[in-house]
């Protein structure tokens, strides 16, 4: 499979001095895993339009040009998303090649048209649609060159689509990150959204939390009183266990092998994972720790949700689960595991998802093939109502 490009890091653990844990032995495969939530359903997010379940078309618009990362977006993208039952697809788009360097910063012409000619895919079929301002690294590393910039985008984007039904929405960026911290991205946010208002008074729009939409960063948005902003997090926590492996991961992440849930038998860490502090001490606790308290474990992801459960309740916003995934280096029962119980949490607690689908080695739907990845069409549709694929 394709390299899927240079895309900045995600999240780094808080640094802590571990014991050394590598040591001989050969991964095993996971057990399936039992859900049990205890207590009453949890829901507390009021819905986002129609959204409910959704997928992302990764690595299609959002690579520097389209087919760099082998994904070229086709009907069958659209067409296998409707068939499975789900409500929407999340679009990532990376104007920010496509668009002149200076003032009005001009979106080309033609690759708007084939952002013209997703929306209508989506939208005949009866699909909603975020357009999603995705990979702007630049913005990230030089947040204040890049911030006029980012406005003149999405003045032009906004006016485009404001004819458009309320099926389309706007995810104003994904995965705020680096120097674009919390400050700063209140401050873009504050730019932004008068400007798109200016046209689009009442589309829902979606704003990602800094440190790549992790749940700990929602509190810290400053978003004005307008009921139709909702906020979005990501979810792959346990990191270590998602993105194992991962090309685009830094050293310390290229350890495979890891199941889900913990604990599993012991592998040989990379040299760099051994060198990375936090990164050995939760190794340590990954092949030691009990399941209940494995830092492999349903607590994980539990942990991370009701962070955004507290925000929910405490503001009154909706949240929308935008991305979640799980590398397919991990054993297919592993990866059925953790996405079923992503999805669950999600469901239980009201929160519409999306999965990442990057059509690699995080890939969904197989658009060559016709078939779903088969772990993940179980994760996501096999206690489902509606037709599975
Ligand atoms: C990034 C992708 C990446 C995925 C999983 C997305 O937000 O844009 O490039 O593959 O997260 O890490």
């Amino acid at each position: 499979m394709a390299l899927l490009g240079s895309v900045a890091c995600r999240p780094k653990q808080p640094a802590g001095a571990a014991p050394s844990t590598n040591g001989p032995g050969s991964a095993r495969v996971a057990a399936p895993l039992t859900i049990s939530f205890s207590g009453a359903p949890e829901a507390v997010g009021a819905p986002i339009g129609a959204l409910r379940r959704g997928i992302n078309l990764g690595n299609g618009f959002d690579a520097p040009s389209e087919g760099a990362w082998g994904v070229v977006l086709s009907e069958t993208h659209f067409e296998m998303a409707k068939a499975a039952g789900l409500d929407h697809v999340r679009l990532p788009v990376r104007f920010s090649t496509r668009a002149q360097k200076d003032a009005p910063y001009t979106i080309d012409p033609a690759f708007f048209e084939r952002v013209d000619w997703a929306v209508q895919q989506a939208l005949s079929r009866g699909l909603s649609i975020i357009i999603d301002l995705h990979h702007y690294e630049e913005l990230m590393k030089q947040p204040d060159s890049h911030m006029d910039r980012t406005v003149g985008m999405w003045k032009q984007i906004a006016e485009r689509y404001a004819t458009q039904p309320d099926t389309v929405l706007f995810e104003l960026l994904n995965e705020p990150n680096g120097e674009l911290n919390p400050a700063k991205n209140n401050a873009l946010i504050a730019r932004l959204i008068p400007v798109i208002r200016a046209s689009n008074p009442t589309r829902t729009l979606i704003v990602d939390s800094y440190f790549w939409a992790a749940p700990s960063y929602l509190k810290a948005l400053e978003l004005p009183n307008d009921p139709n902003i909702a906020v979005s997090f990501h979810m792959y926590q346990p990191i270590l266990f998602t993105h194992q492996g991962a090309s685009w991961m830094d050293p310390e992440f290229q350890t495979t092998g890891i199941i889900f849930p913990g604990p599993g038998s012991r592998v040989e860490l990379t040299a760099k994972a051994k060198q990375t502090s936090w990164v050995r001490d939760w190794m340590a606790n990954y092949f030691t720790a009990p399941a209940t308290k494995n830092p492999a474990s349903p607590a994980t992801v539990a942990a991370e949700f009701d962070m955004v459960t507290k925000y929910v309740a405490a503001t009154g916003r909706r949240a929308y689960l935008g991305e979640f995934g799980a590398i397919d280096f991990a054993d297919a029962m592993s990866r059925e595991n953790y996405l079923r119980l992503v999805r669950r949490e999600a469901e239980r607690r009201g929160f519409a998802w999306a999965v990442w689908d990057d059509g690699g080695r995080m890939q969904a739907m197989n658009v060559k093939q016709k078939a779903w990845v088969e772990p993940v069409a179980k994760a996501l549709f096999q206690d489902q109502p509606s037709a599975a694929p």
